[in-house]
């Protein structure tokens, strides 16, 4: 039997005098690597769906915007507000990002003009030719953009010698208990063919 060192006694912690440790077998610690990486993991996996499922109802909204209808028509005005002279209406809806709401932000804005015959013609604002707001000019009778001097008659149809490559993008419409309704949507700049993006 071994015996505590002369000298002294509060200077040293026998080893003798401490309770024999259990010593862990590989397997003992083995699992409480996997069980400490586990518990680790599931709050990350929990953190990071958190973060990307915002991502996905973007995504998700984007097929149906907020403020349409099933077809993606906006109520904008009234048949009696209209009359043969274009008019700027903007199109108010909930806008989303990915983490945020914008509730009743405009999203764009149309033109809007009433024929004798009670049609109504709608042109989305932006220039096709490289993007900008085209004005309505009482006085010339014509859409114009500042930006590149295209032009374009009441009916959408360009100037021949606009830099624009194609007439103004018309949008449908549809009438709901004396409401206009019109299906907005933007296109491409710079293409001759209307395309939607
Ligand atoms: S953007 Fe309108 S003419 Fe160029």
């Amino acid at each position: 039997m071994s015996q505590p060192p002369a000298g002294d006694p509060g200077q040293f912690s026998p080893d003798y005098l401490a309770p024999p440790q259990p010593r862990r077998g590989f397997f003992t610690q083995a699992a409480a690597v996997v069980v400490g990486a586990v518990a680790g993991l599931v709050p990350l996996a929990v953190g990071l769906a958190t973060f990307i499922n915002p991502l996905r109802r973007s995504v998700r909204s984007k097929q149906r915007p907020s403020g349409s209808d099933a077809q993606g028509f906006y109520k904008v005005t009234t048949l009696d507000a209209l009359s043969a002279i274009p008019q700027a209406f903007k199109i108010i809806a909930d806008r989303k990002d990915a983490w945020n709401t914008f509730p009743k932000d405009a999203i764009g804005t149309v033109y809007l003009s009433r024929l004798e015959n009670g049609d109504v013609l709608a042109f989305n604002v932006t220039c096709p030719h490289a993007g900008c707001a085209v004005d309505w000019r009482a006085a010339k009778n014509a859409y114009h953009c500042p930006c590149h001097n295209s032009a374009f008659a009441p009916d959408g149809v360009r100037d021949p010698k606009s830099p624009s490559a194609r007439d103004l993008d018309s949008l449908e419409v549809k009438f709901e208990n004396g409401a206009v309704l019109v299906k907005y949507q933007d296109f491409k700049s710079g293409e001759k063919g209307k395309h939607p993006t």
